[in-house]
Parts: C-alpha cells; sequence; structure tokens
C-alpha cells in the first residue's frame, strides 16, 4: 500500500510518501520520500508557536515539500500512484491543521484518492513501528510526552484506546519551553535544557536547589507541571543569578523533577491495570530526552515480562512518517474509512480516544461541545 501523508499540526511542515505492507504489529515499512521543515527558528522570538505564523509558513512550505517528496519517491507529480492520503486532523493548533487539510482534500479531488483523517497523537503512538526488530505485543501503556500533551494511553487494541491519565495544566515539552524562557535560552527548550543537565551531571555540581514533584502522590495518574514551572520562577526571582553555573543546577533539578513525576505515575498505571502489560511505549517530543528515556529503561526492567519501545530519534518529534503509519493502522483496522468521502474538519482538542470529525458528523459535535 501507498501512503501520502501530510502533517501540519504544529511546526513542522512535513511530508511523506511510504509504502507499507503486512501485519500490523510488525509492518514492512519503506520510506520512498520524506521531507520536513521545521519553523522553530521562527517562532523562537514568541518563546513558543504563533498560530498564525504556523499557518502561513505551512501555506508556503506544503507544494515544495510536496513535489520534493514525489521526486524522491520517483512518482509522478501530475497524478501519483498513491492509494491514498493521510492527513493529521487533530489535536493541534487549528489555523495550522486547517492547512494541511484543505491541501490533502485539493489533491484527492485532483487525484480521485480517499482522504484518511489521523489523529497526531496516534501517530506518536505507532511512530514506535518504524525500524523495530520485533512485533508489538498489545496490550501496551503509551506515555505520550510531547510540547502540547502529557497523557498516560492505555492501548488495548489497535483502535482501541482509553486515556488514563493526563496533565491538568501543562504540557511535559511545553513546561521545558517555559524554564528555558525563564532561563535566556532558545526555543524549543528541551534539547537545550537537558544538555546542561547532563553538564551539571557530569561535573558533579553541588547545589541544594529543590524543586516541587507536583501531584507524585496525587493517588491519580494525572499531571500537573506548572506548579513546578511557578517554582522555577520564583527560585530565579530569589537567587538573582543569571550564570551559567547556576542555569545548569536549575536544568538538572528540573528534570530531574520531570522526570521523577513521569516515571512514578507510570509506574503506578503499570501497577494499576487489570490487563497485564506488555509493551510500554514512550513517545513524542520528550522521549527524544535521553535522560528520560534511560530512566524509564530502569523502570521497565521492574517488570521482568515488560518490552520498552521508543521512537527511532528523528521520529521522536513532529514528522509526517507517523502519520504515514498511523494511517496504515487505522486503514486496516477500519477499511470503510477509505469510502467515506465526507469532508474533514480540524479539531484542535481532538482526543486519542474520539471519533473524527466529518461534516457528516457535524451536529454530533456541536451537541458534545
Ligand atoms: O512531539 P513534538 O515535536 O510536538 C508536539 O506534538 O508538541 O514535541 C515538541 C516538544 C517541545 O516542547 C520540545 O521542547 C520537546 O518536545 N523536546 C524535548 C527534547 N527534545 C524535544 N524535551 C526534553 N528533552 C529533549 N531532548
Ligand atoms: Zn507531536
Amino acid at each position: 500500500m501507498k501512503i501520502l501523508s501530510i502533517e501540519t499540526s504544529c511546526d513542522e511542515t512535513a511530508v511523506s510518501i511510504l509504502e507499507i505492507d503486512g501485519d500490523l504489529a510488525k509492518p514492512k515499512i519503506k520510506v520512498l520520500g520524506n521531507t520536513l521543515l521545521s519553523q522553530a527558528v521562527l517562532h523562537e522570538q514568541y518563546g513558543g508557536v504563533y498560530p498564525n505564523l504556523a499557518k502561513r509558513e505551512h501555506q508556503k512550505n506544503l507544494p515544495i515539500l510536496l513535489e520534493q517528496t514525489l521526486k524522491q519517491a520517483h512518482l509522478e507529480v501530475g497524478l501519483p500512484s498513491v492509494d491514498f492520503i493521510a492527513v493529521t486532523a487533530g489535536p493541534g493548533l487549528e489555523p495550522a491543521l486547517w492547512v494541511g487539510i484543505t491541501f490533502a482534500e485539493e489533491l484527492g479531488r485532483k487525484w480521485n484518492k480517499p482522504v484518511v483523517p489521523v489523529n497526531h497523537m496516534e501517530g506518536h503512538v505507532f511512530s514506535v513501528l518504524y525500524n523495530a526488530d520485533k512485533p508489538l505485543e498489545l496490550p501496551a501503556l503509551a506515555l505520550l510526552i510531547s510540547g502540547g500533551h502529557t497523557e498516560l494511553v492505555h492501548i488495548r487494541d489497535f483502535g482501541d484506546y482509553e486515556i488514563i491519565g493526563r496533565t491538568l495544566d501543562d504540557a511535559v515539552g511545553e513546561a521545558f519551553d517555559k524554564v528555558a524562557r525563564m532561563l535566556g535560552l532558545s526555543y524549543p527548550g528541551g534539547p537545550i535544557i537537558s544538555k546542561l543537565a547532563q553538564e551539571a551531571r557530569t561535573e558533579k555540581l553541588e547545589s541544594d536547589l529543590k524543586f516541587p514533584r507536583p501531584m507524585i502522590n496525587s493517588g491519580n495518574l494525572n499531571f500537573s507541571f506548572s506548579g513546578l514551572k511557578t517554582a522555577v520562577l520564583y527560585k530565579l526571582r530569589d537567587e538573582k543569578r543569571e550564570d551559567d553555573e547556576f542555569k545548569r543546577m536549575v536544568a538538572r533539578e528540573f528534570e530531574d523533577a520531570v522526570t521523577d513525576v513521569l516515571v512514578e505515575k507510570t509506574r503506578r498505571a503499570l501497577s494499576s491495570l487489570d490487563t497485564p502489560i506488555k509493551t510500554l511505549i514512550i513517545a513524542g517530543g520528550v522521549s527524544a530526552n535521553t535522560f528520560i528515556s534511560l530512566a524509564f529503561a530502569k523502570l521497565a526492567s521492574e517488570f521482568p515480562t515488560l518490552t520498552l519501545r521508543l521512537p527511532t530519534r528523528e521520529l521522536t518529534t513532529d514528522n509526517a512518517i507517523m502519520i504515514g503509519i498511523a494511517a496504515y493502522v487505522r486503514v486496516k483496522s477500519e477499511p470503510k474509512i477509505l469510502n467515506d468521502n465526507s469532508a474533514l474538519i480540524a479539531k484542535g482538542n481532538l482526543s486519542i480516544n474520539s471519533e473524527y470529525n466529518r461534516t457528516t458528523s457535524l451536529s454530533e459535535d456541536i451537541k458534545d461541545n
């Protein structure tokens, strides 16, 4: 099956063409073409993603990336031999999502191909199917940690998900980005904070900094990171230090606090689910963090029958390959989706366990809200 996939939910414009076949647990995936343009430097001055700028950039970049991707795949630009088009329909920034959806639907009409909506978070989950050496065993628990999300999802089966914990305020990646901004560091903050934290560990810097581990003992599986962020802010105000050594100490204590909370909640989730979980998936931009992924390797070793799966480094942050893979999962588990040609709707807060929005279900949607 050949899939053209499009991702524009946040500040990455990405297009890929996959040739993908076989068992969902271990599909054979060949990347025929793949392009990605990050807008991170453009958003840096705002300290986060500025939706209208993202929208404009996606509009500008999509046609260029499409052409490059088709060329890489040696496919005809006029009418390429793809089976269908997959596009992220949510969650994300609605103005940005709409650009991808409109573009995908225009292509669908022009080429007479079905357009399949993909849930971005399902994309992160199934990013672990890429370059995997063994089948994905379900049920799984996925900890999705990105700039917009922090959630624990029980993956009962392909297409059958339940969110069992989520952040009540900021997402982990967002907390990394905000703390980086407070320290005068650039966006995205995760990689830089993580580098400084690692330097502090290597240098064995002594410090008595202690930040809270919010909700670590709350008895449920939810998260909160805004208090941690505020604790960092107050500390910076009180100490009035701007030297690099202090920044490294703050970065280390912040990363330690985040890691402690993520690991403890995941441990609790693994122990509390009735069905024994076979795979622990850690995915989303923050899963690129080496310190956090090592902490999860340690956690997984506490559960003798549990396998830990993380995406390859290039697939941790947003990309179109994961959207193509999730579309394959969707089409294989629900083939009739290819016959549904009603218009798609972007939904910023689309949840991993909810139905996609189409014009036909608009009235339901209004009732829901
Ligand atoms: O999944 P992603 O690319 O976009 C969303 O769907 O949100 O995640 C981006 C987030 C940013 O907040 C970024 O700071 C964070 O992932 N991130 C990291 C690291 N690399 C990226 N956070 C911590 N450590 C990292 N090494
Ligand atoms: Zn993402």
